[in-house]
């Protein structure tokens, strides 16, 4: 079993579930039976499309897999051979029956599912109206059923129809299509999130994820970027979205793990893969937002502009790693709009007697958007007259749907309890928020929001860069197993980073973890420390605020002189700390109010690796639940 690191050709798990069939089996059996072993992820809508009698067969709804399975006990539909499936994680449109995949063309002879964001989809959708489609559903998706449909009605082979449509398509998107009159083909499309063929014994498959087909072929063949696939009973043809053959760059691989094991991506633990995921959750939650000139257009954040630039106070409210988020929040809002910013404990928030108004601003953050707190203090909000913008990661969820507006963040589904790629996200949306209010108001200027946001855009694959260079860190998580205690220290952003690694600590590995401002440690924590006392330290660039810099290296050697055992996590480059480090991890150089992007991931993955050091369960920690539904 590989564990932390990326297994080799393994793919990432996108946010909804995919599944493809031709063969001689029950299409509608291999395909919901596929979407069972998808379901474990997360999604809130489920629907399959079959091809039968020279027709096209149905069915979707919102909820779980079951809703569907009820409604085709219902409503049967007509056997066939070739058909596809999706379980869908929201993200353009809510939860419903109508935004559920498949989309139909208005005819009825194209279905399609989607996994990604479709960045030109609104004028893709104007275009189709323009041209007489009637389209149903809020969704990005649709629009590709109608395009599929009119170039098909023109050349006549879904494999090309989905090529000239794809060079069509900007954004991250897989896409999965039949069409009624190819009764034995299925074709599928990939720029970014995964998808995977299963090779059959006269019989092929294509899914999201191998752990959907591997009960009937561990012969797996990935797709490249910008690849088109064929899928025949007894030939599988995959070319660039130009139509060029892509047999050298095919990638075919031999599945060796279980089931159980394809669902975490080959990782040992859904955390682990959800570490592995943050570059690409950085990605989707920026995808669409920012357009060419480098302005935000943050359109969805549905509160008028000519409210915003009244605002005069922003409080933010969460709980937990969503709370952690806020803090560093506040400093770049702080910074780029000059409103002032409360961070609160939701759990706080109501029982101190707040002073809200209609000018109040408040954001409550919440991966899950069901966390009673956080929905209390909202309403508590609401009832005094302020506006409430949510940052939620869970499309339909009750705290978006009592605010006013909603950022979504795009991590998908985050099923360990421990919030990983949901944090980094959390905070992509609060810069993003930051910035259009700086925007909105004047504050800050299209050249310089484009900078910053030119600046966020590399920041995902700084987070790569550090999830390869994790190794050492395992190393240094595993030889802590045996202590009781770890403090951890910082300052400005780095502050909530170190209450961050510390909640990540104790909630993984059930250990003492205290977050401290280094500030801080001259009025009393510095009289914790005693001889190899692990103490990890988040040190701020160089470069921004040196002032800031030198302080924290003076933190660092007074608690050295004291016998602890200094972990740092620094800027590459930065020498002035390495003579005082006994353990260095290095991040790449970032913007000052940026690093929590980078430095968080290296407390993620201590606290993971600790906890397994100490053979607990990783997943679902002792006492914890994933959203905290009762106050
Ligand atoms: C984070 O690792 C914890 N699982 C917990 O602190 C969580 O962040 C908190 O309960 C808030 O949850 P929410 O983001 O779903 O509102």
């Amino acid at each position: 079993m590989t564990h932390g690191r990326r297994p080799p050709g393994r793919t990432l798990h996108p946010m909804c579930g995919i599944v493809g069939y031709v063969g001689g089996q029950s299409a509608l059996d291999v395909v919901l039976a596929g979407l069972r072993r998808l379901e474990y992820r997360g999604y809130d809508s489920a629907g399959v499309a079959v091809l039968a009698d020279g027709g096209l067969a149905a069915a979707k709804k919102a909820g779980k897999l079951a809703n569907l399975e009820k409604e085709l006990a219902g409503r049967p539909l007509p056997s066939g051979a070739t058909g596809i499936g999706h379980t869908r994680w929201a993200t353009h449109g809510g939860p419903t029956d109508a935004n559920a995949h498949p989309h139909l063309d208005n005819p009825g002879r194209v279905a399609v599912v989607h996994n990604g964001i479709i960045e030109n989809f609104a004028a893709l959708r104007a275009e189709l109206a323009e041209r007489g489609h009637a389209l149903e559903s809020e969704t990005d998706t649709e629009v590709v059923a109608h395009l599929l449909s009119e170039v098909f009605s023109s050349c006549g082979d879904l494999a090309e129809s989905m090529r000239q449509v794809c060079r069509r398509l900007e954004g991250a998107f897989t896409l999965v299509a039949v069409h009624a009159d190819e009764p034995d083909v299925v074709v599928g499309a990939r720029r970014n999130s995964p998808l995977v063929v299963g090779v059959g014994d006269g019989e092929n498959f294509l899914a999201s994820d191998v752990a959907a087909f591997i009960a009937h072929t561990r012969e797996a063949i990935e797709l490249g970027q910008d690849q088109v696939v064929e899928l025949r009973r007894d030939r599988v043809t995959v070319t660039g979205f130009d139509g060029t053959p892509a047999d050298d760059a095919v990638r075919a691989y031999h599945v060796d793990w279980d089931a159980s094991a394809a669902e975490k991506g080959g990782y040992d633990y859904f955390m682990l893969k959800e570490i592995a995921e943050q570059p690409r959750a950085v990605a989707d939650t920026l995808l669409g937002r920012i357009d060419a000139a480098g302005s935000l257009t943050l359109d969805e954040v549905r509160i008028p502009a000519s409210v915003l630039r009244e605002v005069d106070k922003v409080v933010i409210v969460a709980c937990g790693t969503a709370y952690h988020a806020g803090m560093i929040a506040k400093y770049a809002i702080e910074h780029w709009t000059r409103i002032p910013c409360e961070t609160e404990l939701a759990s706080e928030f109501r029982y101190r007697d707040p002073i809200l108004d209609q000018r109040t601003l408040v954001i409550a953050i919440s991966q899950s958007g069901e966390t009673m707190d956080t929905l209390m203090a909202l309403r508590h909000a609401r009832e005094q007259g302020a506006n409430v913008l949510a940052i939620c990661n869970t499309n339909g969820s009750t705290i978006p749907r009592e605010s006013d507006a909603v950022l979504y963040t795009h991590a998908g589904p985050e099923v360990a309890v421990a919030s990983t790629k949901a944090f980094l996200t959390q905070l992509v949306a609060c810069y993003l928020v930051a910035l259009y209010l700086g925007q909105v108001r004047g504050t800050k200027w299209g050249d310089e929001v484009g900078s910053v946001v030119r600046e966020l855009s590399e920041i995902a694959g700084e987070v790569e860069e550090v999830l390869e260079t994790m190794e050492p860190v395992r190393e240094l998580a595993r030889s802590l197993a045996d202590k009781n205690t770890v403090l951890f220290l910082g300052r400005h952003v780095g502050y909530p980073v170190a209450l961050e690694g510390a909640l990540k600590l104790k909630e993984l590995a059930y250990m003492h973890a205290e977050g401290f401002a280094a500030g801080e440690l001259k009025h009393g924590p510095i009289a914790l420390i005693e001889d190899d006392l692990p103490v990890v330290v988040v040190v701020p660039s160089p470069r921004g605020r040196s002032v800031l810099h030198d302080k924290i290296v003076s933190n660092i050697q007074e608690i050295r002189a004291r016998g602890a055992r200094t972990i740092v996590i620094a800027e590459r480059g930065d020498e002035a700390v390495r003579p005082y480090a006994d353990h260095l991890i290095e991040v790449p150089p970032t913007p000052v109010l940026l690093q929590p992007l980078v430095a968080t991931v290296p407390l993620q993955v201590f606290a993971c690796e600790l906890a397994t050091a100490r053979g607990n369960e990783v997943d679902q920690p002792r006492n914890l639940a994933k959203s905290v539904t009762v106050e």
